[in-house]
């Protein structure tokens, strides 16, 4: 296996599996629409693994232009990352989720079993076990109502990839991510703010650059360690380098192997914890209040990581601390 479609790969958790897939000898092909990315990613992308990258600019739907590129790149394996991504927007716009998320996920599939593609990794999320009954979370935890239109579009993905593989033979997982944060260690290529962000670390790194209002702690009165939500926030080349283990993993595999992982540190931070870290690592002083508690959001979630390191040897290897420092050079280089 060596040339892989990596569809989203001019977004945040794309990018960074496009460098480690050169850095572990692979060759990817980037399909990206662009709407939640820059050229100026590619440009990084190509500085940053000194080699230049064939980049396809056109919407993951389009089949009649996959099928060119499917050919033309002899495509081994796909990574598929393009997706909408704010739960919040799935809740207002549902069509908008399930159109992209899954019926064009549904079609991709199509195409790739016809084309003889049989090996995929699929960008998953914790957010498909909804409120867990308990931590940590294993890959066997019950999947329960999913709390958004971007988790329930998860939760089909996962479904339809898994039979898929088995109907037609072909080879694939899911990855179930935690919190993804941090940015490349060399502050080149980060996740691009659109809007004004909703999670804790863009929104915090924003703040303190003078960009956004106090970040408002969405709540202090839960039963946690400090009151504040517990979350597994795991640095993005991290994730990045699953990606990577992924498929060295399949290509080891007989036909009609589907299974699920969690990606994720296996530890647990609060809000306040996440602050007081940023603020030690950085010197910076993070502007803060403590506010209600946000409707959806679960108290305390983290990974089980036992499988992801048995079945593919992966296991994080960045802190917290780094993946604050990194977050914060990312938002320092975008001045
Ligand atoms: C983290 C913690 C907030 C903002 C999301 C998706 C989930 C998955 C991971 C992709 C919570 C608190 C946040 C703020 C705060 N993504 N917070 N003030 O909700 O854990 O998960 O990312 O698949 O599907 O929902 O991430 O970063 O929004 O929140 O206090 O301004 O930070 O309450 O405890 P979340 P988040």
């Amino acid at each position: 296996m060596k040339n892989i479609l990596v569809t989203g790969g001019a977004g945040y958790i794309g990018s960074h599996t496009v460098v480690e897939l050169v850095a572990a000898g692979y060759n990817p092909i980037i399909l990206d629409n662009f709407v939640n990315s820059k050229n100026m990613i590619v440009e990084r992308l190509e500085k940053l693994t000194k080699r230049s990258l064939a980049v396809y600019k056109q919407d993951y739907q389009d089949i009649k232009k996959l099928k060119v590129i499917l050919e033309k790149e002899k495509i081994d394996g796909v990574i598929h990352f393009a997706a909408h991504k704010s739960v919040a927007e799935s809740v207002t716009k549902p069509y908008k989720y399930y159109e992209n998320n899954v019926v064009g996920f549904l079609e991709l599939l199509n195409e790739l079993q016809k084309s003889g593609v049989h090996n995929i990794v699929f960008s998953s999320s914790c957010t498909v076990y909804g409120q867990p009954d308990e931590v940590p979370i294993t890959e066997s935890s019950p999947i329960k109502k999913a709390n958004s239109p971007y988790g329930a579009a998860k939760q089909m993905c996962e479904a339809i990839l898994e039979d898929m593989t088995s109907a037609h033979g072909m080879r694939s997982l899911s990855l179930r991510y935690f919190n993804a944060i941090g940015a490349h260690p060399t502050g080149m290529i980060g996740e691009l703010p659109i809007g004004a962000p909703t999670y804790l670390v863009p929104y915090l790194t924003q703040a303190v650059a003078g960009k956004l209002p106090e970040l408002v702690v969405h709540g202090s009165d839960y039963p946690t360690k400090d009151g504040t939500c517990v979350r597994d926030y795991v640095h993005v080349v991290d994730l990045a380098r699953a990606h990577i283990k992924a498929l060295e993993f399949l290509q080891k595999q007989p036909l009609s192997t589907y299974g699920t992982y969690n990606i994720g540190t296996g530890q647990g931070s609060s809000v306040l914890e996440v602050i007081k870290t940023f603020q030690r690592v950085t010197g910076k002083k993070v502007p803060y209040a403590i506010g209600p508690r946000r409707a959806g959001d679960v108290m305390s979630v983290y990974a089980s990581t036992d499988s992801a390191l048995r079945s593919l040897d992966w296991k994080a290897q960045f802190s917290l601390e780094d993946a604050l420092r990194d977050a914060w050079n990312w938002q320092e280089s975008l001045k």
